[in-house]
């Protein structure tokens, strides 16, 4: 995370047209300080390319600050925003700078920006309007010279269309959109992203991976990466957790399951090719539920692993005492 924290745009390469004209467009708006739009699905690389434009702006040696307005629930939301003085209200035991005051002559990424609420959505358009706010309990004016990138998973214009997302403020905010296009539709970039995160993870587990298996490979180029670079990052990094020679093998290579509603129910049941047999919610039809998903992935994931608790427990990224009551929970069944 560090390292993504200091990349700069002539960092990212890519051989994908699409994706050449994204970090065209990112360089671009480096170099001015245009509102930024950053859309793309899930784990296709927002947040890294805010901070890439950032880092490669004049604004560089000033804050980046992120924030996420829709984790945020209405009554903080104006104290995070624009911050408080002491005593503005009960428990404001001192003076807290609010986003804008910190961004102020560096960058103010604002991340999943569709969802959020009206008033949220009421209370930047104000300051992106007048240049000016105040903090809770202050009257004094202040004004904040933050550029303003945000990032959003799904269409804005679609939002404002359906009368989610206010049209003032999408035009304020709609500097210049770049499009990051899903790993899908980039695979020829996939080799060369596998190969960089096979030397990251085989460094972090110790372990000297010299090939992959033409097999293994074509696996991982017919996957369709609905979690994109994140979930890519993971595959390779459990990847090589299960690897145990030099090449990584087909067997190797296992997909989280994959949780979207308008997948097949088959084609979900069939990503657990080892519990397909003796699962009997499986013979009376998929049982789609979060819970269910979760146990057979913590029991696929645990034979895996040759049913080694410790390895399996760090697989999953949970600790071995959560693993042990999901086992049970399976067991119970
Ligand atoms: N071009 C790239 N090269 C290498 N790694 C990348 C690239 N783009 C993204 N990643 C990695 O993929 C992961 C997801 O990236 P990031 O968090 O920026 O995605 P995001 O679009 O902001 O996701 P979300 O919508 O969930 O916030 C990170 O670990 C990041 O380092
Ligand atoms: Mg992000």
């Amino acid at each position: 995370m560090a390292m993504q924290e200091k990349l700069r745009i002539e960092d990212l390469t890519t051989c994908n047209q699409a994706m050449a004209r994204c970090l065209q467009l990112a360089a671009l708006a480096a170099n001015s300080d245009v509102p930024v739009v950053l859309l793309g699905e899930t784990g296709t690389g927002k947040t890294l390319l805010a901070h890439a434009i950032h880092n490669s702006s004049a604004r560089a040696g000033r804050p980046f600050i992120a924030f996420n307005a829709s984790a945020i629930s209405d009554t903080l939301l104006e104290s995070q925003l624009f911050g408080h003085e002491r005593g503005a209200f009960t428990g404001a035991q001192q003076s807290v700078k609010g986003k804008f005051e910190l961004a102020d002559g560096g960058t103010l990424f604002l991340d999943e920006i569709s969802e959020m609420s009206p008033l949220a959505q009421v209370k930047i358009l104000r300051v992106l309007e007048y240049g000016e706010f105040e903090r809770l309990g202050s009257e004094r004016m202040l004004t904040s010279n933050a550029r303003i990138i945000c990032a959003s998973n799904c269409s804005l214009r679609e939002r404002v269309r359906r009368g989610k997302f206010r049209e003032d403020l999408y035009q304020r905010l709609n500097g210049l959109t770049l499009l990051i296009p899903p790993l899908r539709e980039r695979l020829e970039e996939l080799p060369a992203l596998i190969a960089t995160e096979l030397k990251a993870a085989g460094l972090k587990e110790g372990k000297d991976i010299a090939a992959i298996h033409p097999e293994a490979m074509e696996k991982l180029l017919h996957h369709k990466w609905p979690g994109n670079l994140r979930e890519l990052s993971h595959t390779v990094r459990t990847m090589t957790l299960f690897c145990d020679g030099p090449v990584i093998m087909p067997e190797h290579v296992v997909f989280p399951p994959d949780l979207e509603p308008d997948r097949a129910t088959s084609e979900l049941a069939n990503s657990f090719p080892t519990l397909a047999s003796n699962n009997k919610e499986n013979d009376a039809g998929t049982d789609l539920s979060m819970e269910s998903a979760m146990k057979r992935h913590v029991r696929f994931v645990y034979e895996q692993a040759n049913q080694n608790q410790r390895r399996t427990a760090k697989l999953l990224g949970i600790s071995r005492s959560t693993l042990a009551r999901y086992l049970r929970d399976v067991a119970k069944k």
